[in-house]
């Protein structure tokens, strides 16, 4: 009776060490990998998601100017600076509005008055993409859609720009 009683508790007794340990050893080997797989996802963001562009809101007038400024951008572990550039102006509610430059056709880069043929217009060369100056594509030219803006706002006299967002008037 009582050699099977303790061939049972032995037996249990292995079970269990044995699960332990097994299980001890696959949650080190698992917990690294894990750890290096979602840690970009808990690090914070860094500044917020506006820049200052190094521009006085002082000096934005009506008519469009180029700004360009760098961010740093984190991709999971790839870190690197990225060129931004922007067409700023007021509108005539006296509004800053900052358009990106990048073309609703097929993403090449718009211009203030790009094309003498088309003042008071941005202008794409790729396919003679034309926009009036407040973003709006002309109709019949080959962008379908209004040049997305920027989120902007004002700190300490200077212009700050985040996100970009579809054009209101789309
Ligand atoms: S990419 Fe601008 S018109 Fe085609």
């Amino acid at each position: 009776m009582s050699d099977e009683k303790r061939d049972i508790s032995r037996r249990q007794f292995l079970n269990y060490t044995l699960t332990g340990v097994g299980g001890f050893m696959a949650a080190g080997l698992l917990i690294s990998p894990v750890r290096m797989a979602i840690d970009p996802v808990l690090k914070s963001g860094e500044g917020g998601d506006f820049a200052n562009v190094g521009l006085e809101v002082s000096e934005i007038t009506s008519d469009p100017q180029r700004v360009d400024w760098t961010v740093d951008q984190v991709d999971g572990w790839y870190e690197s600076e990225v060129n931004q550039t922007a067409w700023v102006y007021r509108n005539d509610d006296d509004e800053i509005v900052a358009f990106s430059p990048v073309c609703k056709h097929l993403g090449c880069f718009v211009s203030w008055e790009g094309n003498d043929d088309y003042p008071e217009e941005y202008f794409c060369p790729c396919h003679n993409g034309r926009y009036y100056k407040n973003g709006v594509n002309v109709p019949g030219t080959p962008p379908l859609q209004p040049l997305d803006v920027y989120e902007q706002e004002e700190r300490d006299g200077m212009l700050f720009l985040g996100n970009i967002r579809p054009h209101e008037e789309a």
